[in-house]
């Protein structure tokens, strides 16, 4: 099969396809022929070697895809040849197969497209996590959702907005902005320009927010900081604007600047809060895991939320995919198409 087996570090031009023996399932795993794989900014930081979550070199990259089962090993049970499932996984899925373990494959979600079903995994779960699991957001609230109209920004925007909160959103050009408009956030601010901080403040005015969903860092988080309402929530779920390079020293300094941070002084006098997550270091707890899908796949269905594919190339794009995403010129999900899909997905 054809996989991106990641055996530098370095720019995009370090991703090309290989050939690479087709992989079978063992007993209690089931084989996974991928049909598209969602695109994350970890995958990014994974090649440039900022990412700690990842496995010794040389590994095939890729953290999501879906597609149909087409080989299923011994002793597993509920699970079909032919059917639609979704994986998410800490490396391996930018391949044509996929082996996983049988109780780690989930089914795709109704109606969902094989695009959509490989937008969705990573990025609705980390949304979902941040906003209803750590901050417990409330319909009442006000939220600030940061990289707005990314994966994961485009994800909560919709989540929060269908939750009935009132959403502030923010990214780093006004075109990003009308689509976060489009999905239902009420406000929007640019941080790409020099007065960020006083639009921010005069959209917010007297009344703050009370929680932000932040991805970015630096100067985008020490806003959102200062415009937090007494029992404010902030999630940090990522840093995409620290970038710092092993042999530059002086880049340490930046991203040790630029990485979010509340003294436990401030949070006190503010009654505020600083939390985080990282879905990668959840993925092996299943037992919390499991039910928090479910009621984020129930939401999903019963709001009738899609998720939004951005960008479709092929495979063979993958370099030019992730100049894509680091360019910042993407919108929602970057999908890389593998195989055709025979049909749509099957209700399940
Ligand atoms: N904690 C978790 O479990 C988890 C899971 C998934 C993703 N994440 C994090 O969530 C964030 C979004 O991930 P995603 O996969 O959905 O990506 P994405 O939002 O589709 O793309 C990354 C976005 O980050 C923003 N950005 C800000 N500064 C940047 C810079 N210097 N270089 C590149 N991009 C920059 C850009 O939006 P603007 O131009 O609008 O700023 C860019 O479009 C990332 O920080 C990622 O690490 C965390």
């Amino acid at each position: 099969m054809r996989a991106v087996v990641l055996h530098r570090h370095g720019g995009p031009e370090v991703l090309r396809l290989s050939r690479v023996p087709d992989p079978e399932p063992g007993p209690g795993e089931v084989r996974v022929a991928v049909e598209a794989i969602g695109l994350n900014y970890a995958e990014v930081l994974s090649r440039k070697g900022l990412y700690g979550w990842t496995p010794k070199m040389p590994y095939v990259l890729g953290m999501e895809a879906a597609g149909r089962v087409d080989r299923v090993g011994e002793g597993v049970e509920g699970i079909r040849v032919g059917d639609a499932v979704l994986v998410g996984r800490q490396a391996g899925a930018y391949a044509e197969y996929v082996v996983q373990r049988a109780d780690a494959v989930l089914p795709v979600p109704e109606g969902f497209s094989m695009e959509e079903a490989a937008a969705f995994g990573v990025n609705y779960m980390t949304a979902w996590v941040a906003l209803m699991k750590m901050a417990r957001l409330l319909p009442t609230d006000r939220v600030v959702v940061t990289a707005a109209a990314g994966g994961v920004g485009t994800a909560a925007v919709q989540i929060a907005h269908h939750h009935g909160s009132e959403v502030v959103a923010l990214a780093g050009s006004d075109p990003k902005l009308e689509l976060a408009r489009s999905l239902g956030a009420h406000h929007t601010v640019s941080y790409g320009v020099p007065d960020f901080e006083e639009r921010l403040w005069d959209t917010v005015g007297e009344r703050g927010v009370d929680v932000v969903l932040e991805t970015v860092g630096g100067r985008v988080f020490r806003a959102c900081d200062a415009v937090l309402a007494p029992f404010g929530r902030i999630v940090v779920a990522g840093y995409a604007s620290l970038d710092y390079r092993w042999w530059k020293p002086h880049t340490w300094w930046r991203a040790w600047r630029d990485a979010p941070r509340m003294s436990l002084e401030s949070m006190f006098k503010r009654s505020v809060g600083l939390l985080s997550t990282h879905l990668g270091y959840l993925l092996g707890r299943t037992a919390h895991l499991q039910p928090v899908w479910r009621e984020l796949v129930s939401f999903v269905e019963r709001h009738g939320i899609r998720p939004v594919v951005g960008h479709m190339l092929p495979f063979e794009e993958v370099a030019e995919a992730h100049r894509l995403m680091e360019s910042r010129a993407s919108k929602g999900k970057i999908v890389l198409r593998v195989r055709p899909s025979a049909d749509q997905p099957e209700a399940r």
